[in-house]
């Protein structure tokens, strides 16, 4: 149930009306804003923006959970993933490392939560998939089979395993038909990247098991396969996002290549870009950075939020900042925890 769990936590965290895709303006990642431009439109994208609403609502909650998960892989950064739509914007239609990072997490956030919702049963058209999961379609992917130190008579498949096959088709119906028809390099990098984001959900589930017998003797178990965390899809394209690989157009102009001959051709599941990003220290409406004015760093850290790297060497300044804060706590028999609150200074450091 874990992953569930804290997934429902990160839409807590995030309503869906506070999210600057799901917002009412021509934000490119909005679904109702899809549904609207697209009214004319036949096919799938049509059909499901007609009929389907209840698949509407979990697209906008996916698109949210690929936001929340965004700005935490992205929080100690110069971009942040930030909640301003206005950046976002511009982030999204040009086609940098970042460009590609959104439209990955948030294919795969597609991809989740319709794949949650079939398996909750709050959706018509799906269900979880019961008894032995079938072997997927394509090269390379089959179904993972339980941990091998189990004999194979001591387990069998059971419960209600995860139906990724639907949600991946309606992610792909949704966030890549209108684009079908183009083949210019932008689009074609931005389905590359969608797709590298559902690959993460795809290649990386995994057995969850339960132990029956008599008093948890485990004497069989039933499996059934779930999703990964979406907190690990994220730690692992964030991965991707830092081993990005630039591509430019091939000769014929329907494929790309790598940048330099050197690098190697990027897979399905690497991250792709054409354009180099900017460098985010100062704000530009062009590029839709905010700029680092103001940010918290960090004085004890070497890695991306120290304070010469998101300061951009411009400097900091120190401010103590008091804090209240539980304090002298005593457990009282029994059981309660009682504190007091006490006053604290902390120091902190934020760019000039
Ligand atoms: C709408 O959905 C219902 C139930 O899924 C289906 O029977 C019907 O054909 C759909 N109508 C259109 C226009 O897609
Ligand atoms: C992200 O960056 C923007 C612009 O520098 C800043 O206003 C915002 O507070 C940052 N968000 C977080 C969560 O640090
Ligand atoms: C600052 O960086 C250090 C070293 O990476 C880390 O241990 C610490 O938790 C960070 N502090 C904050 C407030 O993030």
């Amino acid at each position: 149930m874990r992953p569930v769990v804290i997934a429902a936590c990160l839409l807590l965290l995030a309503p869906i009306t506070d999210s600057w895709w799901a917002s009412g303006s021509a934000v490119i990642l909005d679904p109702r804003m899809i549904c609207k431009k697209n009214r004319r439109a036949r096919g799938r994208l049509a059909q499901i923006c007609r009929n389907e609403t209840g698949l509407l609502k979990e697209i906008s909650r996916g698109v949210t959970l690929g936001a929340t998960e965004c700005a935490h892989q992205f929080r100690n950064r110069r971009w942040n993933c930030t909640t301003q739509r206005r950046s976002m914007r511009k982030i999204l239609i040009r086609d940098t490392r970042e460009t590609g990072f959104v439209n990955a997490i948030t294919a795969a956030g597609v991809t989740y939560a319709i794949t949650r919702a079939c398996t909750a049963g709050s959706l018509l058209e799906c269900s979880c998939e019961k008894g032995t999961p079938k072997p997927r379609r394509g090269r390379g992917s089959s179904v993972t089979v339980p941990p091998p130190t189990v004999p194979s008579d001591r387990w069998q498949w059971g419960g209600c395993s995860d139906n990724v096959r639907f949600g991946l088709k309606k992610s792909r119906e949704f966030m890549d038909s209108r684009y079908r028809k183009r083949s210019d390099i932008k689009t074609m990098i931005k389905l590359h990247n969608h797709n590298a984001g559902r690959l993460v959900i795809k290649n990386n589930m995994r057995v969850e098991c339960k132990c029956h017998g008599l008093s948890g003797s485990c004497t069989l178990r039933t499996c059934w396969l779930r999703m990964p965390t979406f907190r690990q899809i994220g730690d692992k394209l964030r991965d991707k996002f830092e081993g990005a690989v630039k591509v430019i157009s091939s000769n014929d102009g329907d494929s790309f290549m790598p940048e330099s001959p050197t690098i190697k051709r990027p897979g399905k599941k690497d991250i792709i870009y054409s354009e180099e990003s900017p460098d985010f220290c100062s704000p530009n409406l062009k590029t839709g950075s905010l700029g680092t004015y103001g940010r918290q760093c960090n004085i004890s850290s070497a890695g991306t939020d120290s304070c010469d790297q998101l300061c951009c060497r411009r400097g900091y300044k120190h401010t103590t900042v008091k804090e209240t804060e539980n304090c002298n706590c005593q457990f009282k028999w029994c059981c309660e925890v009682i504190c007091e609150t006490c006053n604290v200074r902390r120091d902190i450091q934020t760019c000039l």
